[in-house]
């Protein structure tokens, strides 16, 4: 389902070989969008390129770890580079460690951090650089999680990174207003990709039965909240964070 045109809409989207950020990049790029594809996984990234290529969209993959400056720089020179300008930021590369805190580990926190925080933040300030240059406003996504509002077993570290990706959305929503440039963050609930499904395979069972809709969103529910903040439509939302979980949050029952 497409509703909006991105034709000559320019966007960089981390962490999206699989799952979330691949449908996200697929939905824009169909709708018109060029699109410069992120992940760590080089493999990954150029085969999701293939596929979108396959159905006429534009999208070059570029291979390195998001929390890292000088990826980040590439992929906006990318951007730059191939299509004239940018458009949209949207950092959706996080990753998740599961971890009892009193046992929880230095590097994992390290890593944590760095990917989730530091990459998104990063990100953002030089596609806002950019986006100031270039004098035209611009719009920046960062993927949050339930998990950023609601306490979920054994994710302390990654909870608190997700609440701090909200607060930041706030404070760049201010800060950018004047650059007419809009920043907000999704919070999904549980959804099934490749990887939920291989951490537990009967995932969507299992949240089927904990989320007050009965139904475990799809990335595609969640790439249609995406596209909702990229376009024109939400051009007066900024700093918010938009909870997509089937009414999870309102009650939070936790899994066994
Ligand atoms: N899937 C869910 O249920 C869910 C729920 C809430 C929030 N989220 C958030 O949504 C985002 C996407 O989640 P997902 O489940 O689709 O992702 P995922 O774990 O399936 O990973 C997607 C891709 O990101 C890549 N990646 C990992 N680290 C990277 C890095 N440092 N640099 C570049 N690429 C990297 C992986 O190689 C993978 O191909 C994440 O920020 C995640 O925290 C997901």
């Amino acid at each position: 389902m497409t509703t909006f045109s991105f034709e000559n809409k320019v966007a960089v989207i981390t962490g999206a070989g699989i799952g979330i950020g691949f449908e996200i990049a697929r939905q824009l790029a169909l709708a018109g969008a060029s699109v410069v594809l992120n992940d760590i996984d080089g493999e990954l990234a150029r085969k999701a390129a293939n596929k979108i290529q396959a159905k006429g969209g534009k999208c070059l993959a570029i291979e390195g770890d998001s929390s890292d400056l000088v990826v980040i720089h590439t992929l906006v020179h990318k951007a730059i580079h191939e299509f004239g300008h940018l458009d949209f930021a949207i950092a959706n590369a996080g990753i998740t460690t599961f971890g009892n805190f009193l046992e929880y580990e230095q590097t994992s926190f390290e890593r944590l951090v760095a990917v989730n925080l530091q990459g998104s933040f990063f990100l953002a300030q030089v596609a806002a650089r950019q986006m100031v240059k270039q004098n035209s406003g611009g719009r920046i996504l960062f993927m949050s999680s339930v998990t950023g509002h609601q306490v979920h077993p054994n994710l302390a570290a990654y909870g608190m990174t997700k609440a701090a990706l909200e607060m930041l959305a706030k404070s760049l929503g201010v800060e950018l207003a004047p650059h007419k440039i809009t920043v907000n963050a999704i919070a999904p609930g549980a959804t099934i990709t490749e990887r939920t499904l291989q951490l537990d395979p009967e995932y969507q069972k299992t949240w089927e039965g904990l989320t007050p809709t009965g139904k475990v969103a799809t990335t595609s529910d969640i790439a249609h909240a995406a596209l909702f903040f990229l376009s024109p439509a939400s051009g007066q939302i900024t700093g918010q964070s938009l909870i997509v979980d089937g009414g999870w949050t309102a009650v939070s029952p936790p899994p066994e």
